[in-house]
C-alpha cells in the first residue's frame, strides 16, 4: 500500500496530526521534499512535538525515511532527536534512515536567503533557512550530499573545490564571505555528519523492497499544493514541488505504485508569508479566526494570514494532486461565526471563473464570489461522530464535499488524536 499525503492549500493544514493519526498502519513514513521550513505539530496528551524534519510517524512504531529529495539542516536535524529522546523516544538507525543523496543546507546557504530576502524589492516572505539556496545548488549540481557530510576526506575536497565560487556569491549579496570557510561552522558540520553516518540509507529501494513484500507506505509532503515551486502562486512559493507526484519523484517510487493520495484541508485557508490570498480577512474577523484557530507559524512564529474557504484553490490542488479522499481539520475554529463563508468563484476583469487564472498576478486581482451559511454556536472540541455535530456544522461539510466532489475521510475538530473521527 502506498499513500501519499499532501497539503490542500498553502500549507499549515494539519497535516502533522493527521500521518501521525494514520501512521499506525504503516510501515514506513517518508518526508519526500522541503526541509526545515516546514513545521509539523503532533499532540499527544499534554505533549506537543513540532517536527520540522522527522516524519510526523515517530511516534508510532513505523520506521521514518528522509528522502533525496528534502534538504537537510544538520543542527535543526540534532535538535530534533534531542528533543524527541527528552520525551523518551529513541531515534537510533532501526528508526530513522536518511538518504545518502540528501541534499545538505549549509551555513552559506541560510546567510544568503537572509541577505537578498533583505534585499529584495519585492519581498516572498521566506523562513530564511536557506531552502531555496541549497535547492539552487543541489540543480546547479553544486549541493553537499549525506554521503559527503559523512565522509570528512570527501567533505573537505568538495568544499575547496567549491569554496571560492561559494565565496564570490555571498561577496555579491553584500555578506562576509569568511562563513564558507569559517573553521568552527565546518568542524560543526563534520561532527553532526559524524553522528549521522548509522543513519545512511537508500529510501527508493527501501520503499520498493517494502512495497514488494506487501507493505504499507505512506509519503509525507511538508508545505502546500499553492506553495509548488512549478504549478505554485509564483514567485510567492517555495523551492521544491508539493504535490502528489513529487513523491514519486523524489522518493523514487513508480507512479502505478500508488493506492491513494490523501488532501488536507483546512476548513477555512491561510498562509504565511507574501503572495495574493483572495479571500483573506484584514479586519477583526480575520484576528479572531487567527486567534482561535492558534494561526502563528511553527517554524518562524509570524501570524497566518486567514481567510474563508476557497474553492476554486481547491479545485486547482484536486486537479494537481488526483486526491482519492480529504481529511478535513480545524472546523472547530469556525464555531461562532455567523454566516460561514465559502468562496464558490471569482470575478475577474469582469468575468466569472470558476477555476483560478494560472498567472500570480491575475489571482491577486480576483474577488472573491460568496456562497453563505447559516453559522452554529456549539464548541464542537468534544464531538466524537459526524451525528454529533450541530446540523449547521454537518450542512458545511456537506457542502464542501459536495462541491469538492472527493469523500471526505475524516474530520478534526481539535489538535489533539482523539479529536478526529471518521465520516462514514
Ligand atoms: P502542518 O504544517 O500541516 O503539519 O500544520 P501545523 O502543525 O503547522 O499547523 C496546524 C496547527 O493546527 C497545529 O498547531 C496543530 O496542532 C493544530 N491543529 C491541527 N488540527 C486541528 C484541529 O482540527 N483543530 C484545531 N483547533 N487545531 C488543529
Ligand atoms: P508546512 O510544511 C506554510 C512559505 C514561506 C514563504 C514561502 C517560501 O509547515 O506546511 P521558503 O523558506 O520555503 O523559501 O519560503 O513558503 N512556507 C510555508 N508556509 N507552511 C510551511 O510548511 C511553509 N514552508 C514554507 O512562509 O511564504
Ligand atoms: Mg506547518
Amino acid at each position: 500500500m502506498f499513500t501519499i499525503i499532501t497539503g490542500a492549500q498553502f500549507g499549515d493544514e494539519g497535516k502533522g496530526k493527521i500521518v501521525d493519526l494514520l501512521a499506525k498502519d504503516y510501515d514506513i513514513v517518508a518526508r519526500f521534499q522541503g526541509g526545515n521550513n516546514a513545521g509539523h505539530t503532533v499532540k499527544v496528551g499534554d505533549k506537543v512535538y513540532k517536527l520540522h524534519l522527522i516524519p510526523s510517524g515517530i511516534l508510532l512504531d513505523a520506521r521514518v525515511l528522509i528522502g533525496p529529495g528534502v534538504v537537510l539542516d544538520p543542527e535543526v536535524l540534532t535538535e530534533e532527536i534531542t528533543m524527541l529522546k527528552k520525551h523518551g523516544i529513541e531515534v537510533d538507525a532501526k528508526k530513522l534512515g536518511i538518504d545518502a543523496k540528501t541534499s545538505i543546507i549549509m551555513p552559506y546557504h541560510i546567510e544568503m536567503d537572509g541577505l537578498r530576502e533583505a534585499s529584495r524589492e519585492k519581498k516572498i516572505g521566506t523562513t530564511k533557512r536557506g531552502i531555496g539556496y541549497a535547492y539552487i545548488d543541489k540543480v546547479a549540481r553544486d549541493e553537499f550530499r549525506v554521503a559527503e557530510l559523512v565522509d570528512r576526506e570527501r567533505f573537505l575536497t568538495k568544499l575547496e573545490e567549491l569554496a571560492p565560487q561559494k565565496e564570490k556569491e555571498i561577496a555579491a549579496l553584500g555578506g562576509d564571505p569568511k562563513i564558507v570557510r569559517d573553521p568552527a561552522l565546518i568542524e560543526k558540520y563534520l561532527e553532526l555528519g559524524r553522528q549521522f553516518a548509522t543513519y545512511v540509507t537508500d529510501v527508493s529501494r527501501e520503499i520498493n523492497e517494502a512495497l514488494d513484500k506487501g507493505k504499507y507506505v505512506m509519503a509525507e509532503a511538508a508545505q502546500g499544493t499553492h506553495l509548488d515551486v512549478i504549478h505554485g502562486t509564483q514567485k510567492f512559493v517555495t523551492s521544491s514541488s508539493t504535490i502528489a507526484g513529487s513523491a514519486c519523484a523524489n522518493l523514487g517510487v513508480g507512479p502505478t505504485r500508488v493506492d491513494n493520495v490523501i488532501a488536507i484541508v483546512k476548513a477555512y485557508i491561510t498562509r504565511v508569508g507574501e503572495g495574493p490570498l483572495p479571500t483573506e480577512l484584514t479586519g477583526e474577523l480575520g484576528e479572531r479566526i487567527q486567534k482561535a484557530g492558534g494561526e502563528f507559524g511553527t517554524t518562524t512564529g509570524r501570524g497566518r494570514r486567514c481567510g474563508w474557504f476557497d474553492l476554486p484553490l481547491l479545485k486547482k490542488a484536486i486537479a494537481l494532486n488526483g486526491y482519492t479522499e480529504i481529511s478535513l481539520t480545524k472546523l472547530d475554529v469556525l464555531t461562532g461565526l455567523d454566516p460561514v463563508r465559502i468562496c464558490t468563484g471569482y470575478t475577474f476583469k469582469g468575468e466569472s471563473l470558476e477555476y483560478p487564472p494560472e498567472l500570480t498576478e491575475d489571482l491577486a486581482e480576483c474577488t472573491p464570489v460568496y456562497e453563505d451559511l447559516p453559522g452554529w454556536e456549539t464548541d464542537l472540541t468534544e464531538v466524537k461522530a459526524f451525528e454529533e455535530l450541530p446540523e449547521n456544522a454537518r450542512n458545511y461539510v456537506e457542502r464542501l464535499e459536495e462541491l469538492m466532489k472527493i469523500p471526505i475521510n475524516y474530520i478534526s475538530v481539535g489538535p489533539g488524536r482523539a479529536q478526529t473521527f471518521k465520516k462514514e
